[in-house]
């Protein structure tokens, strides 16, 4: 630190201290910095590095020089964080300026602590318990040497063949927006230089999750109308909670590419929203604009972007590359630059980096802290609180600890923990593990596999699966036989991590063809089948439903997988999940979400000339706001303090709620509106609050929601967020499809 401060004072850079956050304080520091600058040392700043190579001794060095020529801003996702971060700063400080280098990551999951996927936690809807996972994450990851996460990923989306929808907030942009802040406050907590805290990066800016036909990286044509009403709100909502950074998207919106789009950049984010931060390209967004048809060469490329408000380029070193020439040329003015490279010095200047550029890598509060028992335990609550009860009939579960359990699926005895972006992660028990720990003694648990995740090969080979040696047929026959045997069937189904998340998207989202064969086969056993399902999005299991006796979702859960979903089969908690996407019960119904239009002809039995399938119901399989506990609950009906909302006064909703089953549970309460006219049309219903509730079995509780003018605002066609007097539907329930209903008129 020492030896830093000398060199520093020797460049004549003034040292900021904590203290020295306030923007005129910072332009002080940055301001005289810049005017030292060469353009290709500013150039050099906006260059977003990845592909540090601990095996590869010629690539490194290349990494090493580029870095000591000042042409490395930041780096990100460097294996060995906890040793190569001290070694690249070490390398900066080597370079004209000592300037450091950023690093960041994709922590987006959890450091070492992994908890479940976002949007398995989304469906928790506990927004504080989400808030301290990310607070968790930051303070694991920034005692390894990351400064920086990329995430929040807060794309709402409403196609589950898209494969990120595992990462995102679901399809509501109510709930989307308060998750997106909540998570954003996490990272980011109210004081970088706390030392537990790091950068976080809303993406992907904007509207990635609506991919046409689900397929990524294709755009999709919106109006601006539903981008402001639907799809911005949750970007808003985390640049409102501060968010330091923000990704661009790859898609392109309204015809141009989100990183060479300066409506998007510039106008909307900067402008419009008052955003100060950083913006960096996603993994070669910029090059891709190529791909887009919208530039021909490279240089076009990195001035449309740089011109667009873009700050950082992530792997493309199109920047690197063009920007002097075109600084040179006239194409890009050298405020550009300027205003860029300001951006990146200020996100280093606001994460103490100048000060210190060692000041994340603290092994000391590695040691305390990483996998601490605190952080584990909280690993396992909101594992158990993102559990979804699908099905339960009979009271199936929890189970009964006597007997014999059949395990069987190709998910119930993983070797792959199957956490998404958690490379991380190390190996916890898998349910047959967890399962026969907790049952020992008591029941006896017999295993087969019964399945490979999938019998078609294409798909295999493209998520890195291997078949088993034994034969689909053999594998089925071993099942039956251990199956036999059982008192109770749980299967553990679903899809593999790899099905998931970037570039996974799936045509068919149904449980794979080999897995249902293997449970119609179990089926005709006549033995109660409790289904576990694993998956990264809403799957299609309308037979499954139809089907077995009980079904779980429990998505992918991190650390405290195993032990959540046995506690949950066990009983030891009752599940309260309720859905965050809609489940489909078939993929040509897709796209299908609650906050829907409806129709000129609304569905109706018995008339054929109405909005429907002739093939299917057009309702979902399970609805937005959908799950079951152990226990039951019961609503009265919605009160309402008066029938007339006045301009800035306010009225109440009320229900009262009854545990009127045999389990303490906890239960989300769920508030939709409808404007019932507007003058443009209004979605059916839309989530406007909810309280999560514990009710000891018998007990009963009133909940009562305030009802303001400006929920009742929309944008209109002209973007304008208002309100329109008239009558408005109040329905509060269990779950979107409720029909406790009240009305009121806003004056
Ligand atoms: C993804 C981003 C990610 C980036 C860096 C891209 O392919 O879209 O979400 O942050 O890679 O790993």
């Amino acid at each position: 630190m020492k030896k830093l401060l000398s060199i520093l004072v020797a460049c004549s850079i003034a040292v900021p201290t904590m203290a020295q956050t306030s923007n005129a304080k910072m332009d002080a520091f940055i301001k005289p910095l810049l005017s030292k600058m060469t353009l290709d040392e500013k150039i050099g700043q906006l260059n977003l590095q990845g592909g540090w190579d601990d095996s590869n001794e010629s690539s490194k060095a290349a990494y090493t020089q580029k870095v000591k020529n000042g042409q490395v801003g930041g780096s990100f996702n460097i294996p060995n964080p906890e040793k190569n971060a001290k070694v690249l700063q070490d390398i900066a400080m080597q370079s004209r300026l000592k300037i450091p280098v950023i690093i960041g990551g994709d922590v987006v999951q959890g450091y070492k602590t992994i908890f479940p996927i976002p949007l398995a936690e989304t469906m928790s809807w506990d927004v504080e318990g989400m808030q301290r996972s990310t607070a968790i994450t930051a303070n694991e990851a920034s005692s390894q040497g990351i400064a920086w996460t990329f995430a929040p990923m807060i794309d709402i989306s409403r196609d589950p063949r898209w494969g990120r929808v595992s990462e995102g907030v679901g399809e509501d942009p109510y709930l989307g927006s308060l998750i997106a802040a909540a998570r954003v406050k996490g990272f980011q907590g109210t004081d970088y230089l706390k030392n537990q805290n790091m950068m976080a990066c809303m993406k992907h800016f904007a509207m990635y999750g609506a991919p046409e036909a689900g397929k990524d990286y294709t755009g999709m044509d919106m109006s601006k109308r539903i981008m402001y009403d639907v799809y911005l709100k949750t970007y808003k909502a985390a640049v409102d909670a501060g968010v330091g950074s923000v990704m661009s998207s790859f898609n392109d919106v309204q015809g141009v590419p989100s990183s060479g789009n300066k409506w998007l950049l510039s106008d909307l984010l900067r402008k419009q929203w008052g955003f100060k931060g950083l913006v960096i390209s996603d993994y070669t967004s910029i090059e891709e604009m190529k791909n887009h048809g919208v530039v021909a060469t490279d240089a076009d490329a990195a001035a449309l972007s740089m011109n667009a408000g873009m700050d950082m380029d992530m792997i493309s070193e199109f920047f690197q590359k063009n920007l002097k020439q075109l600084v040179q040329s006239g194409k890009v003015s050298e405020k550009e630059i300027d205003r860029a490279a300001y951006d990146v010095l200020a996100a280093k200047y606001k994460l103490g980096l100048f000060e210190n550029p060692y000041r994340y890598c603290d092994a000391q509060r590695a040691a305390k802290d990483i996998l601490s028992e605190e952080h584990l335990q909280h690993a396992l609550r909101i594992a158990q609180e993102s559990i979804v009860l699908l099905k339960n009939n009979n009271h199936l579960l929890p189970l009964r600890p006597t007997g014999t359990v059949a395990l069987i699926g190709p998910f119930a005895k993983t070797e792959d923990v199957q956490n998404i972006g958690a490379t991380n992660a190390s190996r916890s028990p898998n349910i047959y593990e967890e399962l026969t720990s907790q049952l020992k003694g008591k029941s006896n648990v017999l295993y087969a596999k019964g399945a490979n995740i999938s019998e078609n090969d294409m798909l295999m080979e493209r998520i890195y699966q291997k078949k088993d040696v034994r034969s689909a047929e053999a594998l089925k026959a071993e099942a039956i036989t251990v199956a036999k045997q059982a008192d109770v069937i749980v299967a553990v189904m679903g899809e593999h991590g790899g099905m998931t998340g970037e570039a996974a998207s799936m045509a068919d989202i149904q449980l794979q063809e080999n897995q249902r064969d293997l449970l119609k086969e179990l089926r005709k056993l006549n033995k109660p089948i409790v289904l576990v399902v694993k998956n990264g999005r809403p799957l299609i299991i309308d037979w499954e439903a139809e089907n077995m006796d009980a079904i779980i979702d429990c998505w992918y859960l991190g650390t405290k997988e195993a032990e959540a979903v046995v506690n949950a089969l066990l009983g030891k908690f009752n599940p309260s999940g309720k859905l965050t996407m809609t489940f489909p019960r078939n993929a040509g119904q897709i796209p299908v979400y609650y906050a829907h239009n409806n129709s000129s002809r609304p569905e109706q039995e018995g008339n054929k000339y109405t909005s429907k399938y002739l093939d299917i119901s057009s309702a979902p399989l399970y609805p937005f706001g959908y799950g079951l506990s152990y226990t039951s609950f019961e609503y009265s009906p919605v009160t309402l303090s008066a029938a007339t909302l006045n301009g800035t006064g306010k009225i109440t909703a009320s229900v009262t709620i009854k545990n009127n089953g045999t389990y303490d549970g906890e239960e989300i309460v769920q508030l939709y509106i409808q404007d019932v006219v507007g003058s443009i049309k209004r979605p059916v219903k839309e989530l406007k609050g909810f309280k999560k509730i514990s009710l000891n079995a018998g007990a009963s509780q009133t909940v009562t929601f305030a009802i303001t003018e400006e929920m009742l605002r929309f944008y209109n066609n002209q973007l304008q967020f208002k309100s329109e007097p008239g009558k408005f539907n109040v329905f509060i329930g269990t779950d979107s499809n409720t029909k406790n209903i009240a009305e009121f008129e806003l004056k």
